[in-house]
């Protein structure tokens, strides 16, 4: 039995050591993709299309300390989404939400919406591991 479960712990040792590295290279890559042309690459709002935008592009470096020292994962989720209108109609940032769903031509088992909230999931952890 023993040598039977050394193999396997290890096996979900570094499994659980992998997944959110995994998860950050990941939630990393999208934001190069998807946000660094506003948000700047640091996150630090310096992106070269910020200053064509007419409302200044924040920070996202510093979510954390302006909420007390908590991440706030729900309202960032929300923000990137964008398709349940916390800002409302006209809100300067893209809505992703609707742009991830649309690039997904098969869904498989899961469904869409699963995909769209794992890359919108992976985003929102990525940001978390970037505050100050
Ligand atoms: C076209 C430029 C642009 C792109 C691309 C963009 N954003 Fe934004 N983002 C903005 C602007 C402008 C605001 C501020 C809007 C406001 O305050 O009215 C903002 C606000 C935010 C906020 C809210 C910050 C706060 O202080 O609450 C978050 C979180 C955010 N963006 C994340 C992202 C993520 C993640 C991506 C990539 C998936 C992204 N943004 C891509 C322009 C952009």
């Amino acid at each position: 039995m023993a040598c039977l479960n050394k193999p396997l712990s290890i096996a979900v040792t570094s499994l659980l050591l992998a997944a959110p590295t995994h998860a950050d290279d990941f939630g990393h890559d999208e934001y190069m993709s998807a946000c660094a042309s506003c948000h700047g690459e640091s996150g630090a709002g310096d992106g070269p299309l910020a200053e064509l935008m007419t409302v200044p592009v924040p920070s996202l470096t510093g979510l954390s300390a302006g909420n007390d020292g908590a991440f706030p994962m729900l309202r960032v989720i929300q923000t990137i989404d964008g398709r349940q209108g916390i800002k409302g109609h006209g809100y300067p940032m893209p809505v992703w939400g609707k742009r991830f769903q649309e690039d997904i031509e098969t869904p498989g088992p899961y469904g869409a919406e699963a995909i769209v909230r794992g890359r919108i999931l992976s985003l929102a952890y990525y940001l978390e591991s970037i505050q100050e």
